[in-house]
């Protein structure tokens, strides 16, 4: 298994680029369930998350070529002859369960193995499948599987309990083919929702709404392929930012939309970092001294769930005590004893983590037990003292390409081993 070998303290510097986002290239990619025409995809990340999600198209007969050094996707998606996601493909990424709304819409059946929890907690699909009852779909569960069939959808008003964002791409994707107009209320509002939206749209889908917590969906009775690039990873770029600071760098992050950020940035800001904002690139200048910060997560526009771990590696080392609480996932708190194993000094109380900074981190052999965690450690032995390993480093490739490539091009002493 491969791990990563880290002599910290070396301070970022110079430009990164970032990928395509994996949070937009996956429901994308299983939007092109929804028709028989090509759909070509660009910017797609090379991530074991994509490769995963190409598993499961080719295993429903789909079409799919994927160069990953263009970062292209081929998909054409006219011979469909199975209707299943099976365990074994669900249980390596969760995320394959928006195939069952575009699966439903197009083919009037799905069945897809319930995804069970994670690391980071139960994350049930509830919203999912109520919002498509609402839709007309019938749905049942049966030995660990969602068994769904409907004649075809009917558009309808569907009020989401929570901001989901899984649900909001699985009822808003099964929508594009319903008979009449859906109305999805209390939907998710992150850049990823507008990017899939996008993408639709690019098929023939009339949404509206994207953005806003209610998207209007007016049914159409075919959707037709597509040429789609997918938007730059907000997360992949905060994870960046955060390990500049972190090690007292410089350095721009380009590829992206500053205003998916706006969250971060603030917080990086009222750290006393120096934040320029140019078009498609963030500039960070590091200060002399962090302060520390209270962060609050919350469904876009708030501070995302997946920036918190990266995070609390800079307020490991800020100068006083802040509060972190995680309000998305119920455990989401996995890096925190490995963050200790490096020095840092920090309590757990329920959702709340209390940081008091410490001069500076030391280095440790680390376990990486999910994808964020895994970012934040990585970035907890860039600004440690001496040497760390980070085992268990397949959770960072299913969410960053090539990241030990990028960070030793901005100066970071670190190498994969086997
Ligand atoms: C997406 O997960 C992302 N994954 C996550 O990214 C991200 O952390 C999360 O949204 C929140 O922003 C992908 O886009 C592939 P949710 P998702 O449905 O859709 C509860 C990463 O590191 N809930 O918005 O699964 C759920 O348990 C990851 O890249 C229900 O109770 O998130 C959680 O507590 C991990 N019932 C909360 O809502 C439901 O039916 C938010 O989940 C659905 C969700």
């Amino acid at each position: 298994m491969d791990k990563i070998k880290i002599r910290g303290g070396n301070s970022l510097s110079g430009v990164v680029e970032v990928s395509g986002s994996k949070n937009a290239a996956l429901p994308i990619l299983f939007s092109s369930v929804l028709t028989d025409e090509l759909c070509v995809y660009k910017r797609v990340p090379d991530l074991q998350d994509i490769h995963s999600t190409l598993v499961l198209l080719k295993y429903l007969n789909i079409d799919c070529e994927f160069k990953s050094e263009q970062h292209e996707a081929q998909l054409k998606a006219n011979c469909v002859n199975k209707h299943e996601a099976p365990y074994d493909l669900v249980r390596k990424m969760r995320a394959s369960v928006v195939v069952l709304g575009p699966l439903l819409a197009k083919y009037g059946k799905a069945k897809v193995s319930l995804p069970g929890g994670c690391a980071i907690g139960a994350r049930p699909i509830n919203y999912h499948l109520s919002g498509l009852e609402k839709l007309g779909a019938k749905i049942q569960l049966e030995n660990g599987y969602v068994i769904a069939s409907c004649k075809r959808l009917r558009g309808t008003r569907v009020c989401l309990e929570f901001p989901s964002v899984g649900a909001t791409e699985n009822i808003m994707m099964a929508a594009t083919l319903a008979k009449g107009e859906t109305v999805i209320e209390n939907t998710a509002r992150e850049p990823e929702i507008s990017d899939l939206a996008c993408a639709l749209r690019a098929m023939g889908a009339q949404i509206e709404g994207d953005g806003t917590e209610r998207i209007f969906v007016q049914g159409q009775t075919s959707l037709h392929g597509c040429q789609y690039q997918i938007m730059g990873d907000r997360i992949e770029a905060g994870t960046y930012l955060a390990a500049a600071l972190a090690t007292k760098g410089c350095i721009e992050v380009t590829g992206i939309n500053t205003k998916h950020l706006e969250a971060v940035l603030k917080k990086l800001e009222k750290t006393g970092a120096q934040i320029e904002r140019k078009e498609n690139a963030v500039l960070l200048r590091s200060p002399k001294k962090l302060k520390s910060v209270n962060i609050v997560t919350s469904p876009f526009p708030g501070f995302p769930t997946d920036m918190q771990a990266q995070f609390m590696v800079i307020m490991a080392i800020a100068n006083g005590i802040s509060h972190i609480k995680e309000t998305i996932f119920e455990n989401r708190f996995m890096h925190v004893p490995e963050l200790i194993r490096l020095g840092a000094n920090i309590i757990i109380d329920g959702n709340m983590a209390i940081i008091h900074g410490v001069k500076n981190l030391i280095g440790a052999p680390l376990m990486a037990t999910d994808l964020r965690a895994s970012a934040s450690l990585i970035i907890g032995a860039l600004c440690a003292e001496g040497e760390s390993i980070v085992n268990r480093i397949y959770h960072l490739d299913r969410g960053y390409e090539k990241m030990e490539i990028k960070l030793r091009a901005l100066g970071a002493d670190i190498e994969r081993i086997l």
